[in-house]
């Protein structure tokens, strides 16, 4: 997406060689008509999968998540993160290491809200590590659903979470790849 790889270039502020600031469009502020567009995007990419759900976890997944589903005409489900300490029978868990905050969450997605039935969407904002995808991967299996592919806004490709998705015959489709942040300034893979 252009116009998308263009706001990045405006707006991203690089943090370090590896984290890249996106608060201008996709962790603080959201731009609603650019988000559609996104959404617009994944729906065309996944039209044809028979998706029934699209899932992320929140927060900043829920905006794009949200237009990706209403462009499909299904539903939304956020992940909630909670520190859980009890076991919650209705509740599908997984615990997640989150890379740039240095601490360890619980993502949980109720059983009344996904099924053996469901053909799922994952949508994210960006993918690094790929723990928080994992995490939400197994529980979509443990709820015996069917994973049909993840769209993620921003894959940045020189950290493993993209292709290790990959990997595992996920078809992943990301918006906009960025290959470094190395020097100062932001390299996009295409
Ligand atoms: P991942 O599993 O989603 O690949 O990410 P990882 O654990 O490596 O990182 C955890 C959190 O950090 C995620 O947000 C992810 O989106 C965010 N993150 C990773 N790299 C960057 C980066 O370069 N720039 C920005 N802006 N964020 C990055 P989260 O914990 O899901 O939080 P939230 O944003 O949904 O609240
Ligand atoms: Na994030
Ligand atoms: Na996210």
């Amino acid at each position: 997406m252009e116009l998308l790889k263009q706001k990045i270039a405006e707006q991203g502020v690089i943090v370090s060689e590896q984290v890249l600031k996106l608060d201008g469009l996709l962790n603080h502020q959201v731009d609603p008509k650019l988000t559609m567009e996104m959404g617009k995007e994944f729906a065309k990419r996944f039209g044809d999968a028979g998706v029934t759900r699209v899932v992320t976890v929140e927060s900043s997944g829920i905006a794009v998540a949200f237009a990706t589903a209403y462009e499909l005409g299904v539903p939304l489900l956020f992940a909630r993160r909670k520190k859980t300490l009890l076991a919650e029978p209705d509740m599908l868990c997984e615990r997640v290491p989150s890379f740039t905050k240095g601490i360890v969450t619980d993502i949980l997605v109720s059983r009344e809200f996904i099924g053996e039935n469901d053909r799922v969407l994952f949508i994210d904002d960006i993918i690094a590590n790929g723990d928080a995808a994992r995490g939400l991967i197994k529980i979509i299996s443990r709820a015996g659903a069917e994973l049909v592919g993840a769209g993620i806004v921003v894959e940045k490709c020189f950290q493993p979470g993209a292709q290790a998705i990959r990997d595992q015959g996920i078809r992943l489709e990301s918006l906009v790849r960025i290959a470094s942040l190395d020097g100062g300034r932001i390299t996009f893979a295409d």
